[in-house]
């Protein structure tokens, strides 16, 4: 799923009218490279809502580490809350907010677990530490005190020395395909600008509708 060439952002997309974009993945790019030349930190920063096995919605944090025309990538351990609840129901819903441009962006679809090339590669990344953390951090499982934590990082930093540190088979990525991407913007007395974009599955044309704020 990586054979796509980068996704270019027409200019016009910053200075016009974005509610005439005519496709969502040229138009994400431009907003994620505004907001990052303007966000103090995290421009990548999103939320991510999944749901239990009741159906009851859960949502956090976390970065995204890759975007193209298959999806939008995080990295996590599969064995989290979060983990199990793809698993359960491999569905989401993402959403950016970029406070210094006061825009959101909103995602709906399913997600699939990326390939073991793609979650190699991206560990393999990863600063060392993190590499260690990954071993060490039982995501979302009770933890007793922070000392049994710091334990288990100095375990793993002994057990892998200076040498190469593999990717522990619990951690990998999701990559959320989107159906609906809507994309909201800021003006003056709430008068917002609102579109969203919509489509039946991958590969079909996207269909565009404007939104009352
Ligand atoms: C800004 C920010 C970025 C984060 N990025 C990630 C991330 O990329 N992957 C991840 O697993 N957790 C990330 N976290 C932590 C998650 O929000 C969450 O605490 C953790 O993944 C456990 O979630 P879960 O119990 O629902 O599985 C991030 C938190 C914040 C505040």
């Amino acid at each position: 799923m990586t054979d796509n060439p980068p996704i270019e952002h027409p200019v016009w997309l910053t200075t016009g009218d974005f509610t005439q974009a005519d496709e969502p993945f040229a138009l994400f790019a431009g907003w994620l490279k505004e907001a990052t030349a303007s966000e103090s930190r995290d421009p990548n920063a999103m939320a991510v809502a999944t749901v239990d096995a009741d159906g009851l919605p859960d949502v956090r944090m976390v970065l995204m580490k890759g975007f193209d025309r298959n999806g939008f990538v995080f990295y996590t351990n599969m064995e989290s809350t979060k983990g199990h609840q793809l698993a359960e129901a491999p569905r989401a819903a993402l959403l950016f907010h970029w406070k210094t441009l006061n825009r959101q962006v909103r995602v709906r679809g399913p997600a699939e677990v990326v390939t073991e090339a793609e979650a190699d590669a991206y560990f393999a990344s990863r600063a060392r530490l993190s590499r260690i953390g990954a071993w060490a951090s039982k995501q979302s499982q009770p933890l007793e005190s922070r000392l049994a934590f710091e334990k288990a990082v100095a375990l793993y930093t002994a057990k892998f020395g200076t040498g190469t540190i593999p990717r522990p088979p619990h951690w990998s990525g999701f990559r959320i395909i989107p159906h609906e991407i809507e994309f909201w913007a800021d003006r003056p007395f709430r008068l917002h600008d609102r579109i969203v974009f919509r489509r039946e599955r991958p590969g079909e044309p996207w269909t565009r509708t404007r939104l009352y704020p």
